[in-house]
């Protein structure tokens, strides 16, 4: 991995577009060569084992935890390391993504939960991008296929969870909608572009309109489980489960639906999306419990604010979002960057990122997977990593303009 660790100081070069200003070019210069660095640590790990594993969180003895390809978030990893080879241009990284998005390619075929968008897009969906290679086309293509086995017409959206194990089981649900699913529909749009076949397009259309109908309160805030009738497509009711109440504003659902609609406002053109991401952007900026930093509490109505924990995921998401909202043509476009570049120089900083070679070589300290379920409390994630990595990127290339 020498060769991982000595090109970071090439990215130094990369980025340093003529009319960028200097602070900002340092500040996404130093933030490259720590992930070079740091994600090259992890890559050592796994390329020393011999085996394909995939990093996603600490466990409770702080040991790193490496998922399977049906978990949700078996995309992340790989999708950082493509992330990683654009910023760097580290030939090594693009063989590597490919080795390690084809270790979860058997993601694809999946139709028990609704991941299926997180898990191909962030791995194929960023390497189709980037190299154009057709294998990864039809991953893709069969992914959103998987996907659409889970479209429920009488109630037109895609059945997030099934409810016949686990503790999903439990709640008494028949068709559960988590706000999460919106960004399993970027996978659709892509694989219509891809295929041909206008059905992903519209099932994913016919998704947001209906979660937009159903799953935001006046405020711009957003339940996140909605659950509807099999029988007749009503909704049968407005739950939490991962946040603190039915009627707190659970914060990553909120960084969800911000990306989620303004994935669909880029790839319809339909405005009322955009005004959808914006509404709940402003629901959090404004919220009285936003911390000076712009780094979300778990749930912004935790009983225990300011005593409670962070969620550095949320904000990465927020901020990745900000990123491409400000690049669209609307109102107060700076105001979304500026308060995106706030985020990311709080993330950068010490208080979240972490030291290299700490933990678990991991990018970012201080995320939340599920206080309700007393799972990954406080802890890194491999989607925090990605969100910030896609936010970076982002970020460079409005500073080259
Ligand atoms: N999609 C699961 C989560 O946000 O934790």
């Amino acid at each position: 991995m020498r060769s991982i660790i000595a090109f970071a100081s090439c990215a130094i070069l990369l980025s340093c577009g003529s009319g960028q200003k200097k602070g900002e070019a340092d500040f996404i210069d130093e933030n490259i060569e720590f992930a070079h660095a740091q994600i090259g640590k992890a890559i050592e790990v796994i390329e020393t084992s011999g085996k394909f594993l995939n990093p996603t969180t600490l466990k409770p003895d702080s040991s790193v935890y490496y998922c399977g390809y049906a978990d949700w978030r078996s995309g992340f990893f790989p999708g950082s390391v493509w992330l990683l080879y654009e910023l760097t241009g580290d030939e090594i990284l693009l063989s590597l993504a490919d080795k390690y998005s084809k270790g979860m390619e058997e993601a694809k075929n999946l139709t028990q939960h609704h991941d299926v968008g997180f898990m191909v897009g962030c791995s194929f969906g960023n390497g189709f991008r980037i190299t154009g290679n057709p294998a990864y086309l039809e991953v893709i293509v069969q992914a959103a296929k998987s996907l659409s086995t889970r479209f429920r017409p009488v109630a037109g959206v895609l059945q997030s969870w099934d409810v016949d194990r686990g503790w999903m089981s439990q709640r008494g649900w028949e068709c559960p909608v988590i706000i999460d699913n919106l960004m399993n529909l970027e996978l659709m749009f892509k694989a219509t572009e891809l295929s041909g076949d206008s059905s992903f397009y519209q099932i994913a259309v016919s998704h947001a309109d209906r979660t937009m109908a159903e799953q935001f309160r006046p405020d711009g805030s957003c339940y996140h489980v909605i659950d509807y009738s099999l029988e007749d497509g009503s909704v049968r009711n407005r739950h939490t489960a991962q946040g603190y109440a039915h009627e707190s504003a659970w914060s990553r659902g909120q960084a969800w639906a911000i990306y989620g609609y303004t994935v669909c406002y880029r790839e319809t053109g339909d405005k009322k999306y955009i005004d959808q991401a914006l509404k709940t952007f402003h629901f959090m900026q404004n919220h009285k419990n936003m911390p000076e930093d712009l780094i979300p509490y778990w749930d912004m109505d935790a009983p225990q604010i300011p005593n409670e924990f962070r969620d550095a995921s949320a904000a990465a998401c927020i901020a990745s979002a900000l990123y491409e909202i400000s690049t669209m043509d609307l109102p107060g476009s700076q105001e979304y960057k500026e308060y995106a570049d706030k985020i990311m120089t709080n993330l950068a900083s010490p208080a979240y990122r972490a030291s290299l070679g700490t933990n678990g070589n991991f990018l970012l300290m201080h995320s939340v997977g599920s206080i309700p379920h007393n799972a990954e409390i406080d802890v890194p994630l491999n989607y925090a990593d990605y969100y910030f990595l896609e936010a970076l990127k982002r970020k460079q290339i409005i500073e080259n303009q």
